[in-house]
């Protein structure tokens, strides 16, 4: 990356992560000055960028329209600036779990925001832990990094575990658990989670024949949004007897009544990365922000 005349910027929202980008990359952080008027419309202030290699820091969570909208008004300022390079960081960026037509008549809406990026002039996108990493893949560069080694890191050093085993609550979850597992040194198990497609209803179930008798379990996964994947899960492991439940996502939705069912159900302890701002945000992103821009 080329220090001289490359720029962070953000809103104060994502101003945590961005200033320290900034301060590991020794470059200049830019505040997006943001307003909200009565209507709900926003409007950003941003000094010129012209010429400028733009980083822009934004996690589009939500409410994930409002967040979209403020993004795609830093990417259209800095370039109607004239800046060198748009490069998009968006931690959580919105849309991108429906990556294919489900049920006919559906839009595929990761596309479609891959799309607008595009439009407004983003010349490169980086995304962590998306849902589907392989589908982070649009007509400009577009990168996928992970959180898991933080996460994993986290757990090996403040958990105290008992004979540990890695659960992916989902099939699709298979290699973020498969590292994870060989981070702390043990091996997975991947439940089979099925979703009805009109009603959003889950159902989890186990076909791998391991067992998980009294083993302590992490559950790790991308995203927790209503919880119910997670409840499910750690219902169906404590019928098979397992000891205690741990829980790593690298974004915290936590909509609704997600903590309450969390803590229902029995789980130890719920850990995630500081994507979405939460209580349980306890893994810090921007170093594996930094260390991305470090070596490119
Ligand atoms: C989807 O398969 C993802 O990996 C997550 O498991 C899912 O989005 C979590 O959603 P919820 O918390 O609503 O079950």
């Amino acid at each position: 990356m080329q220090k001289n005349n490359t720029v962070i910027i953000s809103d104060d929202r994502n101003s945590s992560i961005a200033k320290k980008i900034s301060l590991d990359l020794h470059v200049e952080y830019k505040n997006a000055q943001l307003r909200l008027f009565a209507d709900g419309e926003s409007k950003i202030r941003l000094e010129n960028v012209a010429g400028n290699n733009c980083i822009i820091i934004n996690s589009t969570y939500p409410p994930t329209d409002r967040h979209l909208m403020q993004l795609f008004m830093i990417i259209y300022k800095c370039k109607q600036d004239g800046a060198s390079d748009i490069c998009v960081v968006s931690p959580y960026l919105a849309y991108t779990r429906q990556d294919k037509v489900f049920v006919e008549g559906e839009i595929v809406t990761n596309n479609l925001v891959g799309e607008i990026l595009a439009t407004l002039g983003t010349t490169k996108l980086i995304t962590i832990d998306s849902h589907n990493p392989s589908a982070v893949n649009y007509s400009y560069e577009s990168i996928d990094l992970t959180a898991i080694p933080s996460l994993a890191n986290f757990a090996k050093k403040n958990f105290r575990l008992n004979d540990p085993i890695v659960i992916s609550p989902d099939e699709g979850g298979i290699q973020r658990a498969k590292r994870f597992a060989e981070i702390i040194n043990t091996n997975m198990l991947s439940l089979v989670k099925t979703r009805d497609r009109f009603t959003g209803d889950i159902s989890v179930s186990i076909n791998d024949q391991q067992s998980v008798n009294k083993r302590d379990a992490l559950i790790v996964d991308d995203m927790i949004s209503t919880g119910s994947s997670i409840v499910k899960a750690t219902e169906l492991l404590k019928k098979n007897n397992i000891a205690n439940v741990y829980v790593l996502c690298t974004h915290a939705l936590l909509l609704d009544d997600a903590k309450e069912k969390l803590l229902k159900a029995g789980i130890k302890e719920l850990i995630s990365t500081n994507s979405i701002p939460n209580e349980f945000a306890k893994v810090d992103l921007s170093g594996v922000i930094s260390d991305y821009f470090s070596s490119h």
